[in-house]
């Protein structure tokens, strides 16, 4: 079992997932601003205390790539930002995609980042 595979991460894990398909859900029917920007925030929310736990496991494990990987996420956590501050303003159009672009976000950074870390967890044991 990795580093990463604690209950408290995969329950974590879990949330995100049903989160993402929550906002797909929404699909072209995203335009009630007031209810995507607080699913968003809470997504927001849950996605940030999944990265810190995230690099607190890669600090521990010595993760030599931490830096980029940790940049990764805070340029995840500032797009989110981004996404809000559209929703929040009426002035802006807003996306009738927001959860196709929130999952290619997360799969981009699990395909690019936390696939390699998963395997050097898995190597060191
Ligand atoms: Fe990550």
């Amino acid at each position: 079992m990795s580093a990463l595979q604690d209950s408290r991460i995969t329950e974590q894990h879990n949330a995100i997932e049903h989160m993402i398909s929550d906002i797909e859900a929404l699909g072209d029917r995203a335009v009630d601003r007031a209810r995507v920007s607080k699913m968003l925030s809470v997504f927001m929310k849950l996605a940030g205390s999944y990265f810190d736990n995230e690099e607190k496991v890669m600090m521990t494990k010595g993760y030599r790539p931490l830096p980029s990987h940790r940049s990764d996420h805070r340029r995840i956590i500032e797009t989110l930002e981004l996404i809000i501050q559209v929703c929040c303003d009426d002035s802006l159009p807003i996306s009738n995609d927001i959860g196709g672009r929130i999952r290619e976000l997360m799969d981009e950074h699990i395909k690019t980042y936390d696939k390699s870390m998963m395997s050097y967890l898995d190597k060191i044991g």
